[in-house]
């Protein structure tokens, strides 16, 4: 079944970032010269979803404006001549979002519900607005990657990547039955857990594809104080044998997190035909003075 709907939930408080996430909501930071979440909508350009669902916090217009038409912008580009800008403005608006608002921050899993009108029972794409995954020319983007795994199996995907010690602890944390190819059978999912409750050193990281139950599932869950989880519902999908995980290709950068963020900038820099080789010589002049 082809996934024809996209959740990006943009509605957290972005406590790590302060202050700049004060009046700007952290998939708005940008990366060299593109806000995060322009990158999250042109990795789902892969998979020709047909909506993007964009979960937004009370009163937050600008990643509506990001993606909107601006008249006078285009107009005065075109007056100056300056026809490789507009190109690169008119881009902003070739997918189709819509907005969804998230009246209290009351985590990941209230996030998605608030799309629920839109999605209803239908299997969607969960693409976390703080993680940027880039994948480099020639490789799968990784939703693309969960996407065919979904159409293939019927069963919910997850991306997955190993990580060690202390940030065991930072991520959902899954348990593996079996692999094959890089597909992996998941029998159980923890949230966040010690180290000694770790199931394996495979983190949950923040792609997703998931079947159409899943939506009505977290109506259904019990709440943790004020929240939901959406590892709750994954777990009763894994227990049954319905959730799979899948390594990814391309590079994966947490830019919730002030060192996930520069590391992206600098890496995104490196990459950029216009500034990598100036960067390129930058750092190496500044390695010289840091030995
Ligand atoms: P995070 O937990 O990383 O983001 O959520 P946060 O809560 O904004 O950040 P910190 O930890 O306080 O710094 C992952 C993604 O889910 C969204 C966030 O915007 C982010 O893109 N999210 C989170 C929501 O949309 N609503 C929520 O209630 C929580």
């Amino acid at each position: 079944m082809q996934i024809k709907k996209a959740i990006i939930p943009a509605a957290g408080l972005g406590t790590r970032f302060l202050p700049i996430t004060k009046a700007i909501p952290k998939p708005m930071l940008s990366v060299v010269d593109k806000p995060t979440i322009q990158y999250i909508a042109e990795e789902l350009s892969s998979i020709g979803v047909e909506e993007i669902i964009v979960v937004v916090s009370p009163g937050s217009d600008i990643i509506k404006n990001h993606f909107g038409p601006a008249e006078d912008l285009e107009k005065r580009l075109l007056s100056d001549g300056k026809t490789a800008l507009y190109e690169i403005e008119r881009q902003t608006q070739k997918f189709n979002v819509k907005f969804v608002v998230q009246e209290e921050a009351n985590g990941l899993a209230g996030a998605i519900l608030c799309a629920e009108p839109l999605v209803k029972d239908q299997p969607f794409a969960l693409l976390l607005g703080d993680e940027l995954l880039y994948a480099n020319k020639g490789e799968t983007p990784c939703i693309k990657r969960l996407a065919d795994i979904f159409e293939q199996t019927g069963k919910s995907v997850i991306a997955t990547m190993e990580v060690f010690g202390d940030d065991v602890s930072k991520y959902g944390n899954i348990g593996i039955a079996e692999e094959n190819d890089g597909v992996m059978q998941v029998y159980d999912i923890v949230e966040k857990p010690s180290i000694n409750e770790a199931l394996s050193n495979n983190a949950v990281i923040g792609r997703y594809v998931l079947s159409g139950e899943v939506m009505g599932m977290l109506k259904t869950l019990k709440p943790h104080g004020n929240e939901i989880y959406l590892t709750d519902a994954l777990k009763v999908l894994a227990e049954r044998g319905d959730l799979l995980a899948s390594c990814f290709e391309g590079e994966r950068y947490d830019v919730g997190d002030k060192l996930g963020y520069i590391k992206a900038n600098v890496a995104l820099a490196l990459k950029s035909e216009e500034l990598g080789s100036d960067v390129a010589e930058y750092i190496k002049n500044l390695a010289e003075t840091l030995k």
